[in-house]
């Protein structure tokens, strides 16, 4: 395969924190992984800000490696129900960014309007703590779904997926849990792989799988 970049080059591994869908948290594996190449890396905490880490600063607060990670990124479309976003890092980087980024220099800024929710969501994680420690899983919650048979993964995030694998019975399940009360959100192609049925199961790729 051809490859345009020399092993001294500057890297850069950009993961999630947390995957919406997916099991665990790469915090942890991502930086022994990106010390070994002499890569900077950068976490990018949309689902785990607010709700994850002692002050709720994300996986890289929750796993204890805040200070070997270059870039922490977030957004405030999640727990700070507004839009926009940040980027925490050195002053450098973070002002190369903001001369840089399409982003920044060809869009509008953040609406005034949005900036309440995001100042009252800051405000909040750290006047009641109680909110995050409370949000997600519980174990009873846990053990009842595993009980009745429903496939939860191995995720620890407060993310609990339920992998239902087949596109038409998620819209059927999320639909009588809404009718319920209960609001979830079903993840369904292209957010996810397409569910393989085992009959057409081929010896290409054994992993994979819908939710
Ligand atoms: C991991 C991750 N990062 C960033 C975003 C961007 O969110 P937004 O464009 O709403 O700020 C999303 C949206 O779902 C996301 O899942």
């Amino acid at each position: 395969m051809y490859c345009r970049h020399t092993a001294d080059a500057g890297k850069l591994i950009a993961v999630d924190g947390v995957f919406s869908s997916k099991v665990t948290s790469p915090a942890r594996q991502m930086v022994p992984l990106a010390k070994k190449h002499g890569a900077r890396i950068m976490i990018d905490e949309a689902h785990a800000v607010g709700v994850m880490g002692k002050n709720g600063r994300g996986t890289a607060e929750h796993f204890g490696v805040e200070d070997q990670v270059d870039l922490l990124m977030g957004t405030f479309s999640k727990t700070f129900a507004s839009i926009g976003g940040y980027v925490v890092g050195d002053t450098e980087v973070v002002t190369y960014i903001r001369h840089q980024a399409r982003t920044v220099l060809f869009s509008a800024a953040i609406p005034p309007a949005a900036r309440p929710p995001v100042i009252e969501t800051l405000r909040l994680l750290q006047a009641e703590p109680e909110r995050r420690e409370h949000c997600g899983r519980t174990p009873p919650d846990e053990r009842g779904l595993r009980a009745m048979g429903y496939n939860l993964g191995t995720s620890v995030t407060p993310i609990m997926p339920i992998h239902i694998g087949d596109q038409a019975k998620t819209l059927t399940f999320w639909r009588a849990l809404y009718d319920a009360g209960i609001f979830t959100n079903a993840f369904v192609p292209p957010g996810v792989r397409p569910a393989v049925r085992s009959s057409d199961r081929c010896n290409g790729d054994p992993h994979r799988h819908g939710h």
